[in-house]
């Protein structure tokens, strides 16, 4: 056989490999990227999913492995390509490297959607609180471009807690987006994005509200701004995602007004999910 005969040698191609569509930076912590969405893949929104890159070699063995970590998918379930929100570590196993990516670069996704921030999780109520910090925002922008959600409550609530003002530019833009899309109130219905409410707060940096939101919970400013009684078991429904700390915190105070924390099983009245963070 002469050279031009041989086959060509085999491009590695990734496990379950999606190719990436564009990415945003925000900060030097946060981006936002898309990627193809494979054809089998069906997902309730809110879930996540397991995305990666190939790890280096093995130096002994000389094998790669992938490098997976849960990542809450931000689109919803109707759109036609998929959307994640990350934080970038610089010497995060995955994230430094992930940073890095660009529109036609491969990441790894792992076709099986997880989660407790469904709609089934939850028992029908009037009013929808949704608690985001951080990257936590994620699978709540998915649930904001979801129909169901506005078919199925009065009042929706969005509340996002950021270290500075340049941390919620990602949450205003799609705010903005979903009050200005003409696709989603052709689905859900015009004035649909009246029932939505946008509380962004910043706790180191100066912005037009400060504060975790749960000292503005148990302060009652959160309720005085919106003009809201409070939160009752009887109309009101949440889903929170962020740091550790601020899951443990809101657990306490919801559960204090009387809600249950629910699940796909079993549903109640809220539910948890931690924000993917390294
Ligand atoms: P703070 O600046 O007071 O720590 P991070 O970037 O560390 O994930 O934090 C994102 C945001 O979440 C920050 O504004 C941070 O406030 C806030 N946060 C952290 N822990 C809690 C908590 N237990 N309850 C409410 N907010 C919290």
């Amino acid at each position: 056989m002469n050279i031009a005969e041989q086959p060509a040698k085999p491009v590695m191609a990734l496990p379950d490999a999606q190719t990436v569509t564009e990415v945003q930076h925000y900060t030097d912590r946060l981006f936002r990227f898309r990627t193809t969405r494979p054809a089998s893949l069906r997902f309730r929104s809110g879930e996540f999913v397991m995305i990666g890159l190939m790890g280096d070699p093995d130096p002994k063995t000389g094998k790669a492995k992938p490098i997976l970590r849960a990542y809450s998918i931000a689109s919803p379930a109707w759109d036609d390509e998929l959307e994640f929100y990350s934080i970038k570590v610089q010497d995060g196993p995955l994230t430094s490297r992930l940073q890095h990516i660009q529109p036609g670069d491969q990441v790894i996704l792992r076709p099986k959607p997880v989660g407790t921030l469904v709609h089934d999780a939850l028992l029908p109520g009037k009013r929808l609180w949704f608690f985001a910090t951080g990257t936590g925002i994620a699978p709540f922008a998915s649930l904001l471009r979801e129909p169901q959600t506005y078919e199925d409550y009065d009042q929706v609530i969005l509340t996002h807690t950021c270290r500075e003002a340049a941390e919620l530019k990602y949450g205003e833009d799609l705010i903005e987006s979903i009050r200005n899309d003409e696709l989603l109130a052709e689905l859900i219905g015009e004035g649909f994005a009246d029932k939505l409410i946008y509380y962004p707060t910043t706790t180191r940096d100066p912005s037009p509200k400060m504060g975790r939101v749960t000292t503005l919970i148990q302060d009652g400013t959160l309720f005085a701004d919106l003009g809201i009684d409070g939160i009752s078991p009887e109309t009101d429904r949440a889903m929170v995602c962020g740091s550790i700390g601020l899951n443990m915190d809101l657990k306490e105070i919801l559960e204090g007004f009387g809600l249950r924390e629910g699940a796909n099983s079993e549903p109640a009245e809220y539910v948890v999910e931690k924000a993917f963070v390294g």
